[in-house]
């Protein structure tokens, strides 16, 4: 049988997820998909860094851009993030040259994703981005596949593992915002601009994403309304705790009378709620629609292997041969929705 190739582009936190689960689970895969799933080619910045994996099986192209269009690549795997530059370079040239392409950067999607999606469409491939969004919860293939029976009418949750853990660890330890923000690092949760975490803006990002599935709309970033939680401090949290509430960077998406409302920021919960006990980098979304009510979905939303896991499920739908894009195709169905405003900053 023919294999899937892969071209990986970023050996970081996620990329390296990547390659040990294809190299620990080669057979499994082969055995779900009928089809040995293999790494052609990676690239990453600084050849020579130990990454604490071993490369050498692979061909090392330094310049992305040239990995996205090699002819031993079936598809491009973008993990380098950022919304400008290699990352959006390097996915048009993978889609020209007739390659599909699996991503986790909601940075890039949510700004740059709806002409990306048009360019895949023309060129009858397709983008997935499982991981783009809270990270190890299979909440894009829930929404376009599980619920796709339903209108959907809210979409909300925590989206933010960075901005979780700090709230939460601030409360229960009594540390400081710099040690916690240190942990995030060690832990493989930040962004490279960890200002995108603690800003709002990487959940932004993702709430973007999110809209945009959930009603039939180009993502609309520019729409959300954000406030991140750099201002809270360890009294405030304490001071919810009193009252019983727990602060939380939560993100709401819904259609109303007067457009679509996207706000993400920090809101007050209950504390003995479910989003009031999610501890540390764990994420909730919660989905609403007409036949389901609510659905729930909560588990590990950053970090190597639960990021790295949202990236396989898509290169294994591509293997299997299920190539469901997921936002802006067919362009022609896209709804125009005003953005309605909420007050926030
Ligand atoms: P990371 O640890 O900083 O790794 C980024 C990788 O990309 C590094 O290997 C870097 O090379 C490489 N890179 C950056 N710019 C490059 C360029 N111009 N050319 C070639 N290689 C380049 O980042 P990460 O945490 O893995 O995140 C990767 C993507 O996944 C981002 O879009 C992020 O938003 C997204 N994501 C991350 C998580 C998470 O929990 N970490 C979760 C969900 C989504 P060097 O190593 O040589 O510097
Ligand atoms: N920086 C992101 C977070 C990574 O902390 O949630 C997962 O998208």
């Amino acid at each position: 049988t023919e294999p899937l190739r892969l071209g990986i582009a970023g050996l970081g936190t996620v990329g390296i997820g990547v390659v040990k689960i294809i190299r620990r689970h080669a057979a499994l895969l082969e055995a779900r998909t009928g089809r040995p799933v293999m790494i052609s080619a990676v690239s990453a910045r600084d050849a020579g860094k130990d990454r604490g994996v071993s490369l050498t099986d692979y061909a090392w192209e330094t310049d992305p851009v040239a990995l996205a269009v090699r002819d031993d690549v079936d598809v491009f795997v973008e993990l380098m993030g950022g919304h400008e530059g290699a990352a959006k370079a390097a996915t048009e040239a993978a889609l020209s040259a007739g390659k599909d392409v699996v991503t986790a950067n909601k940075a890039l999607l949510a700004i740059h994703g709806q002409p990306l999606a048009e360019q895949a469409e023309r060129a009858g491939r397709v983008i997935r981005f499982e991981a783009a969004v809270a990270g190890g919860i299979p909440v894009i293939k829930s929404l376009t596949e599980g619920l796709a029976g339903n209108e959907i009418t809210r979409v909300m949750g925590v989206m933010n593992g960075t901005c979780n853990f700090i709230l939460t660890q601030m409360q229960a330890t009594g540390q400081g915002y710099n040690a916690l923000f240190e942990e995030c690092g060690r832990l493989g949760y930040l962004e490279a601009d960890p200002n995108l975490d603690v800003g709002g803006i990487d959940a932004g990002h993702k709430l973007a994403l999110l809209a945009s599935i959930a009603f039939g709309t180009r993502p609309a970033f520019e729409d959300v309304q954000l406030e991140g939680i750099q201002r809270i401090q360890l009294a405030d949290i304490n001071a919810a705790a009193d009252m019983g509430y727990r602060i939380k960077l939560l993100g709401v998406a819904q259609r109303t009378a007067r457009g679509l409302e996207q706000r993400m920021s920090p809101c007050l919960v209950p504390a003995n709620s479910p989003l009031g006990q999610l501890e540390g980098g764990t994420n909730m979304v919660v989905i609403e629609g007409d036949s389901i009510e609510q659905v729930v979905l909560r588990g590990p939303g950053a970090g190597e292997g639960p990021t790295a896991s949202a990236v396989m499920g898509d290169v294994l739908d591509l293997a299997r041969g299920l190539r469901i894009a997921t936002f802006g195709q067919p362009a022609a169905t896209l709804q125009e929705v005003p953005a309605a405003q909420t007050g926030l900053p």
